[in-house]
C-alpha cells in the first residue's frame, strides 16, 4: 500500500498528493509516468511525475478531477492509501547539454516541467520556463518552478497575472527578440501543445512534447495508447511519453482522447450522484460466484 502523507489544493479540482512510494521513487527519472490504482477494483490511471524526494523515497503527483476516477481519487485523505503505484513507466525525457532549454507547461503538465527543469539545469543548461492557465487563480507551481528555472515567464488568458496571452505568445515574442534557443519541450493539453509545434517548425528548434493519450496497462501490450509520430505507430507508454512535436499526428490523437466520452461522461455523473460503484458491484458478483 502507498500512503498519502501530504495533500494540499492547489486550485479548483486540482490536488497535489505527496505518497510514499520509495521502491518506484529510487528508479524514477524525470519526464516519466506512474500508474495508480485508488483500490482493489479502482480503474488504472497514469499520473506523471510532478515531484521526487530521493532522500525520503516521496512521490509527488497533481491530479485534476475530470471523471469518476480522478474524482474519487481527490477525495482521499492525508493518511489513506493507493492500492498500487506503478512505474517508473515510460522513456525519461532527453537530458543533456543543449545550451538554452525552454520548458513549457499548461494545467496539469505544469507540475511534470518540474523535474525536467531541474534535470535541464543540473546537466548544465540555461532553462527558461513558460507557464501559462486561463486566469491568474489557476496557475500552479510558481514558485516550485522559479527555484527550478534561470527565468520563470508567465502568461493568462485573461490578463490577470503576466503577459496577456498564451504560452506561444511568449514563445513567439522570444524567437522574434532573436534569443538563442536549442531545445523545447512542453507538456500540456493537446491544442497547447499543437501551437507550440506550430511556433518552433519554420525556425526549426527542435521540440519535444510529452503525449497523454488513453492508456490501459501501461507496458506496451494494449495497444490504448497507439499515436502516429511520423508516420510510424508508437505506443506511448513504452516509446514515449516524450516524441518530437514536429512529427505527431495530433489530429488522430485528439480523435482518439475523444473515443468514449459519451460512457465517461456517464460514469462521472453517476459518480457525482452517488449512484456509480462498479467496483463493489464487481466484487458483489466475483463473491457469488465463489
Ligand atoms: C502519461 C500520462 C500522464 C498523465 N498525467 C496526468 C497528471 O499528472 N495529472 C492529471 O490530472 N492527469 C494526467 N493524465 C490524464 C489522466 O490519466 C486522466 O485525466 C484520467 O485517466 C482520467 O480518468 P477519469 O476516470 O477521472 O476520467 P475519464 O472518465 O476517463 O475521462 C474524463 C475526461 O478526461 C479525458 N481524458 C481521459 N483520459 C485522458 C488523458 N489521458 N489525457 C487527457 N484527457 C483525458 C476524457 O476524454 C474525458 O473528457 C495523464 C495521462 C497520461 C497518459
Ligand atoms: S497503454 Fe497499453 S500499450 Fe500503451
Amino acid at each position: 500500500m502507498f500512503r498519502i502523507i501530504d495533500k494540499s489544493e492547489l486550485c479548483e479540482k486540482v490536488y497535489q498528493f505527496r505518497i510514499e512510494a520509495p521502491h518506484v521513487v529510487r528508479k524514477a527519472k524525470a519526464g516519466q509516468f506512474v500508474i495508480l490504482r485508488k483500490d482493489e477494483t479502482g480503474e488504472r490511471v497514469p499520473m506523471s511525475i510532478g515531484g521526487l524526494d530521493k532522500e525520503k523515497g516521496i512521490l509527488t503527483v497533481v491530479i485534476q478531477e475530470v471523471g469518476k476516477t480522478s474524482g474519487a481519487m481527490n477525495r482521499m485523505k492525508i493518511g489513506d492509501s493507493f492500492a498500487d503505484v506503478v512505474g517508473p513507466l515510460g522513456i525519461p525525457s532527453h537530458v543533456e547539454k543543449f545550451g538554452h532549454c525552454i520548458c513549457i507547461g499548461g494545467g496539469v503538465g505544469i507540475p511534470p516541467i518540474y523535474p525536467i527543469a531541474q534535470a535541464l539545469r543540473g546537466a548544465g543548461n540555461k532553462v527558461t520556463t513558460i507557464i501559462g492557465a486561463r486566469t491568474k487563480n489557476l496557475l500552479i507551481f510558481e514558485k516550485e518552478l522559479t527555484a527550478a528555472s534561470d527565468q520563470l515567464l508567465i502568461s493568462t488568458d485573461d490578463g490577470s497575472y503576466g503577459t496577456h496571452g498564451f504560452v506561444t505568445t511568449i514563445l513567439q515574442k522570444l524567437i522574434e527578440s532573436g534569443e538563442k534557443i536549442d531545445m523545447v519541450i512542453a507538456i500540456g493539453p493537446v491544442p497547447m501543445m499543437k501551437a507550440i509545434v506550430n511556433t518552433t517548425r519554420t525556425p526549426k528548434i527542435k521540440t519535444y512534447v510529452s503525449l497523454n493519450p488513453i492508456m490501459v496497462d501501461g507496458t506496451g501490450m494494449c495497444g490504448a495508447c497507439r499515436v502516429t509520430v511520423g508516420g510510424k505507430t508508437k505506443f506511448a507508454c513504452v516509446d514515449g511519453p516524450d516524441f518530437d512535436g514536429h512529427e505527431v499526428d495530433f489530429e488522430e490523437m485528439t480523435k482518439r482522447l475523444k473515443m468514449y466520452n459519451k460512457y465517461e461522461k456517464v460514469a462521472y455523473e453517476r459518480f457525482l450522484d452517488g449512484k456509480c460503484n462498479l467496483g463493489k458491484k464487481v466484487k458483489e458478483l466475483e463473491n457469488n460466484i465463489g
